[in-house]
């Protein structure tokens, strides 16, 4: 699992390259591809993984996606969205044809989504070169809105940085001199995740017990991992899973015995939406970092949690936000945007402001990723269900 190697990218490009021709599109007029004129349709990919490990975390990013539209009568900009949905499923191999597919021969006018870090490290120079907007929904690789910023890619979700260097200071303060053990899955965003909290944690005065990465989307049995948790005698536990892997980890990291003796930590994704539920009462005490909880007390998200709830039967999560979000930022930029093409779009979000989210209010910083408080959350049994408490905001 990883980014594909330089060759595959080149001839990746290539091929790319060879594909625009063939079909004459060089860039993503809002009227050839897919676009039409500023009174018509507008063909939007949406990409997420529909199969594999965050399989549920695509649902709920779909359905984030659908609730902005049917609040808005189907419209983006004032024109009707012919969506088109792509397969993401567990990583590169699968997720880089897909967004392929809907810039190519679909010849979308913008494409929102991607769950997994490493499916938008790989995508990157498609939407570069094609000039076709990304509006990545969850995926928080730093290098994304780092090293490897593109005009063409905008993020309304996070960088793995900075959601996990948030936590770092607080575990520090917690533990109060206790050494951590760090836990993820095996690929980019693990990687990245833990090394933004041992930024933070490390330079509040925290030491590490141990750091180990289970192989991403094979991991089963997690047991032989728990109990090398317990043989370093950590006195706290930082982790990033989500989707099926993060039910395990929590379940397991219960039956194990450890939550009676090692708090756990992580990012928020741990203990999201269709996650916790499953978890149920092993996720109790749980703390994680993250830019949403269900339970923010403001009219706003008082009044997405009503309507998500209303329409899908279930509360919503970070990844239906951060997709709402995007069908947000999309709206405007295409309206700002009228008739113009890919290029216009991508200046336009650059010109967007304030975006009245559920999360509370945000804007595009320059690196394109969205400038927003960080809230420390636990665990608790609410009414009957699990809820992510929102405990501080973290500075
Ligand atoms: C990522 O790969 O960037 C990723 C995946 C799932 C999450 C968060 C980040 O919940």
């Amino acid at each position: 699992m990883g980014v594909p190697p330089l060759g595959g990218r080149i001839a990746g490009a290539g091929l790319l390259t060879v594909a625009l021709a063939l079909s004459g599109c060089g860039g993503s007029s809002l009227e050839e591809s897919g676009g039409a004129e500023a009174t018509g349709d507008v063909k939007i990919g949406l990409l997420v993984p529909l199969s594999g490990v965050y399989a549920p975390l695509g649902q709920d990013m779909r359905n984030g996606f659908q609730l902005y539209l049917d609040q808005h009568g189907g419209k983006l900009g004032g024109r009707t969205v012919k969506l088109v949905t792509a397969d993401e499923g567990e990583g590169p191999q699968t997720g880089v044809p897909a967004a392929q597919k809907l810039v190519t021969q679909d010849q979308v006018a913008a494409v929102v989504g991607i769950v997994n870090s490493a499916v938008a490290l790989g995508v990157r120079n498609l939407f570069d070169e094609s000039k076709v907007p990304l509006v990545i929904a969850n995926a928080g690789a730093d290098a994304i809105t780092g090293a490897q910023k593109s005009d063409y890619v905008w993020r309304t979700s996070f960088s793995n940085g900075k959601v996990s260097a948030a936590l770092g200071a607080a575990v520090a303060q917690e533990v109060a001199g206790g050494k951590v053990y760090l836990i993820a899955a095996d690929y980019a965003a693990g990687k990245e995740m833990v090394a933004g909290f041992k930024s933070t944690f490390q330079a509040a005065g925290g030491t590490v017990a141990g750091e180990k990465y289970t192989p991403f989307g094979k991991t089963q049995d997690f047991q032989p991992y728990l109990s090398e948790i317990l043989a370093s005698g950590a006195k706290a536990v930082y982790s990033f899973y989500a989707g099926a892997e993060a039910v395990s980890f929590v379940q397991q990291y219960q039956q194990f015995g450890l939550a009676r003796k090692i708090p756990l930590y992580g990012t928020g994704f741990l203990t999201e939406g269709g996650v916790l539920k499953a978890q149920g009462q092993a996720a109790v005490g749980v703390k994680t970092s993250l830019h949403y909880s269900t339970e923010l007390d403001t009219p706003r998200n008082k009044e997405f949690v009503d309507a998500y709830q209303k329409a899908l039967t279930a509360p919503p999560t970070v990844y239906a936000v951060q997709a709402y979000d995007a069908a947000a930022v999309l709206d405007k930029a295409l309206t700002k945007a009228a008739g113009g093409d890919g290029a216009a779009v991508v200046k336009a979000f650059g010109e967007i402001g304030p975006v009245d989210s559920p999360r509370g209010q945000w804007s595009f910083d320059a690196s394109h990723d969205p400038q927003q408080p960080y809230y420390l959350r636990e665990v608790r049994a609410g009414g009957g269900a699990m809820v992510n408490a929102v405990v501080r905001e973290l500075s």
